[in-house]
């Protein structure tokens, strides 16, 4: 009985090993790349993009999205998945103006904006959308702008909600209880407004060199 559980569980218990020891030597890849799963600082404010079990009490009610000071809350991490309806491969650096989705690891629900006012500065209001399966809609798909060839690791970019134009931005607002001390999350309409620069910080980095030609199914359960 013993014998016939642990010859199971081996196969898997050494797939995840593999993984683990690629996603190290990813680590050292320049590039963002579709599965990459990552935290985003806000450049000017030192916070980091956040989301949690905690609705709006205004605007649409749904989950919010705030950006945090702390690096090392696991609420804080963010996984590169294609727009809706779209496909990128595994590993593959990000291009400047692609259409992207950002999904809150620990909820499954997507970075997602709407014509909702916020609820501190009255800017649009950017909240945590989708389903059990991290299956949103169109205000869910958001594209990475940026001036040079790819989505660097080094380089700020700013991230363009599709639907309504506007950018993703802190507001320089800090919420009260019961989550008191965290940023605002807004959606702003100039590119050029304060607070729209996203530098991408702590993840694991999939790296194209790194894939094995099975392990599209072993990252996908991260
Ligand atoms: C965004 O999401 C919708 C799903 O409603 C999809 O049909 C659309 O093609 C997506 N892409 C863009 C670029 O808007």
């Amino acid at each position: 009985m013993v014998f016939v559980k642990l010859f199971h569980v081996f196969p898997i218990v050494f797939l995840f090993i593999i993984c683990i020891s690629k996603i190290s030597k990813a680590s050292r890849a320049e590039f963002v790349t579709c599965g990459t799963m990552l935290k985003i600082m806000n450049t000017d404010l030192r916070l980091r993009l956040h989301s949690h079990d905690v609705k709006y009490g205004s605007g649409s009610g749904q989950q919010s999205i705030t950006a945090v000071d702390v690096s090392d809350d696991h609420n804080s991490h963010w996984l590169v998945r294609p727009a809706m309806g779209e496909t990128c491969k595994r590993g593959s650096p990000i291009k400047c103006n692609t259409n992207i989705r950002l999904q809150h690891v620990a909820t499954k629900k997507n970075l997602h904006s709407h014509y909702f006012s916020s609820p501190l500065s009255g800017n649009q209001e950017v909240s945590a959308y989708g389903d059990d399966g991290g299956e949103g809609d169109s205000g869910d798909n958001w594209t990475v702008v940026c001036n040079n060839d790819y989505w660097r690791r080094d380089t700020p970019v700013k991230l363009k909600h599709i639907d309504t134009a506007a950018y993703l931005a802190g507001s320089g607002r800090t919420f009260g209880r019961p989550i008191s001390g965290q940023g605002e999350i807004v959606g702003v309409t100039s590119q050029y407004g304060a607070y729209t620069d996203w530098q991408a910080m702590e993840g694991l980095f999939v790296h194209p060199s790194d894939l094995l030609p099975h392990q599209a199914a072993i990252h996908t359960e991260l």
